[in-house]
Order: structure tokens, then C-alpha cells, then sequence
């Protein structure tokens, strides 16, 4: 099969081995995958895939069960679904356990449901089970015009969760702001603590940029918060203000998706089937795609992700 490897530091559209799904697994002709800010730091080294996980790029995809692995008995060839992957999206094929795999919501196309199931199941699985989001509490997200961010954002509307986010422009704000966050602050204008601080702080914050941050969030935090950390992206040493902390009763949570076991991830798509798939069937959530790229162009997809330009997902054709 075809697939993008990196070849001193290029992404190369080239020949390698197809994988043959094992015990529990299917293998999927790959229709669309999606790039998610993972793959340029695993594309840099700096995220190397779990052990045991393709090393080729890809969290998420999309196709068609082309074989079934020893064991499965709960799906068929020829049926379309959408994936969470721990690698090995920007191919023809791929390999996935059939338990992490899914029928689109009614409504959606397939191509589509590439860009849903990795932002919607991080929004879901932090701000339910490790933010423990309750009826009415306050929420803060950082990068609030990401994949991540949009599906918060959307999640939160539709939980009637007053929802804040930072993002990186005025138009991020106004977009992010019509999409259902009930304020904003441009994270390049200005103290945005002040303008959350303002607003009534949070009693869960959702931060994927980690150390430069951390001081502000704790100190954002209303009595009982929790602060579920997704990301380094502006770094991993910080400071803790460890008095407001105790004082507060505070949560401080690390969590990532792509190393949990396959039964830890099994959760998350039964959260994602059971409360997620018919928000979007009952038209209260939507997939915000920014761009669609032919597999082939990933290297201009990298580009424009890169710049921080997008807002939702950016697809790749296969
Ligand atoms: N732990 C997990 O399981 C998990 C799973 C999925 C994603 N994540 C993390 O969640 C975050 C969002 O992922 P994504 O794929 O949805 O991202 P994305 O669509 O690529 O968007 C990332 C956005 O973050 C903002 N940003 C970039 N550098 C920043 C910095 N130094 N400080 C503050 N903001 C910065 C930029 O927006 P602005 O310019 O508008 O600020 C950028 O567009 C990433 O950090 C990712 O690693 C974690």
C-alpha cells in the first residue's frame, strides 16, 4: 500500500508494507484521516508513538471494513465507520481494534467523519470523566479554535455550560463566540486572566498549553476546580502556587488518550456513541472542517496547521 512516511524530516506519499489485522481488529481502506497538532510533534520526535503502535502518522480516519482479525464477530466487511487510531491514519490502510471503531452519527458523510471522533472524544473524556463536569459549573479553554477547542466549545453549548476560551486572533474570537462560547480574550492583546478573572473564573479549565499557563489557571480556579492538562505546547515547567492550591481544593490532572489501554479507550467511544453521536444527530453539534487536502498535499496541510491558521480540522483525502 501507499502511505506518508517521513524522510529526513519530508512527509513522502511511498510503498510500505499493509498491516494485517490481528486478534480483535479490522482492517480499514482508509477513505479520509485528519491531522491533529500530535502528528507534527511525533512528525518532529518529539511524541513517538506508544510501543506497539504504527509508527506512521494518523490519531483518526475514516473507511470502509475491508477484512475482519481473528475473533471479530460484531462487524462486517463492506461497513463504513469512522476510527480512533493510535497511528497509522495517512495510508490506504490501516489497522484498528473493532471495539474503537464506529458508525457515523445519521447525517454524516463519510469523508466528514474523519475529522470527529479524536477532538470530540478528547472534549468528552477531559471535560466529563476528568474534569467531572457538573450541571451549571464554569469551564475555561485554552486554544479555544482548535480541533479540541471547537468541540468544547460545541459540547458545552449544547450542556448548558457558560464556557470561556483564549484563542490567538479576533476572528477566532468572533467565530468562537458564534459557535457557543460566551466570551473570549485574544491571548495576543492584553492579560487574558483578567478578562476570565472578570467573567467569574472557571470551575473546570481544559489547557493543552501547559507550563506557561499553570500559574494563571490554579489562580483561576474557583474552590473545588479542576484543571485537566491535555498539552505542552507552551511548555512543561511552570509554576504551581501551591497555597492557593490547598487553600482552594484544588484538582491538578495530567491525561492523554493515545496510550490508554484498548479497554481504557473502549470507554471513551461508548462515551462518544452513548451522549456524543446524538448531539450531532439532533443537529446540536456540527464537524467543523477548515480545509481538505489530498493525502498527497499533507505537507501543505502540516504547513497551514502549523501556523496555527485553522480553525476545527483539517482533512486529508486518501
Ligand atoms: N492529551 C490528549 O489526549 C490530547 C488529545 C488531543 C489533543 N491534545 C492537545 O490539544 C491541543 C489541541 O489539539 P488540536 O489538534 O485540536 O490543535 P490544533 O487544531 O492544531 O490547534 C492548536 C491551536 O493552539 C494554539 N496555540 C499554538 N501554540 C500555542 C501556544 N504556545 N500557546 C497557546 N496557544 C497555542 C493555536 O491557536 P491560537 O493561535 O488561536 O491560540 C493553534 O491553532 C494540542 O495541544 C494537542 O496536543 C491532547
Amino acid at each position: 500500500m501507499k502511505a506518508i512516511l517521513i524522510r529526513e524530516g519530508q512527509l513522502v506519499w511511498d510503498d510500505t508494507p499493509t498491516p494485517e489485522p490481528q486478534e480483535g481488529e479490522v482492517l480499514l481502506k482508509v477513505r479520509a484521516t485528519a491531522v491533529n497538532r500530535a502528528d507534527l510533534s511525533q512528525r518532529s520526535g518529539r511524541y513517538p508513538p506508544p510501543p506497539g503502535a504504527s509508527e506512521i502518522l494518523g490519531l483518526e480516519c475514516s473507511g470502509v471494513i475491508q477484512k475482519l482479525g481473528p475473533g471479530v464477530t460484531d462487524r462486517e466487511i463492506g461497513q463504513e465507520v469512522c476510527a480512533l487510531l493510535a497511528g497509522g491514519g495517512y495510508a490506504e490502510y490501516v489497522a484498528v481494534p473493532a471495539s474503537h471503531t464506529l458508525t457515523p452519527p445519521a447525517g454524516m458523510g463519510l469523508e466528514t467523519a474523519a475529522g470527529v471522533v479524536e477532538v470530540f472524544a478528547t472534549a468528552w473524556l477531559n471535560l466529563r470523566l476528568e474534569g467531572e463536569l457538573k450541571e451549571g459549573e464554569r469551564v475555561l479553554v485554552h486554544a479555544g479554535a482548535s480541533g479540541v477547542g471547537t468541540a468544547c466549545i460545541q459540547l458545552c453549548k449544547a450542556w448548558g455550560n457558560p464556557i470561556f476560551v483564549t484563542v490567538g486572533s479576533q476572528s477566532k474570537r468572533d467565530y468562537c463566540e458564534a459557535l457557543g462560547a460566551s466570551a473570549s480574550a485574544n491571548r495576543h492583546q492584553g492579560p487574558w486572566e483578567e478578562a476570565v478573572k472578570g467573567w467569574g473564573g472557571a470551575d473546570v479549565i481544559l489547557d493543552p498549553v501547559g507550563g506557561a499557563y499553570l500559574e494563571s489557571n490554579v489562580n483561576l480556579l474557583r474552590p473545588r476546580g479542576r484543571l485537566v492538562n491535555i498539552g505542552l505546547m507552551g511548555g512543561a515547567q511552570g509554576t504551581l502556587p501551591m497555597g492557593v492550591m490547598m487553600v482552594k481544593r484544588l484538582t491538578l490532572r495530567g491525561s492523554v488518550l493515545r496510550s490508554r489501554s484498548i479497554e481504557e479507550k473502549n470507554l471513551v467511544i461508548d462515551g462518544l456513541r452513548r451522549e456524543v453521536w446524538p448531539l450531532f444527530e439532533s443537529g446540536q453539534l456540527k464537524p467543523i472542517i477548515h480545509q481538505t487536502f489530498a493525502i498527497q498535499e499533507a505537507e501543505q496541510a502540516h504547513q497551514l496547521v502549523g501556523i496555527n491558521d485553522n480553525i476545527g480540522k483539517v482533512l486529508l483525502r486518501v
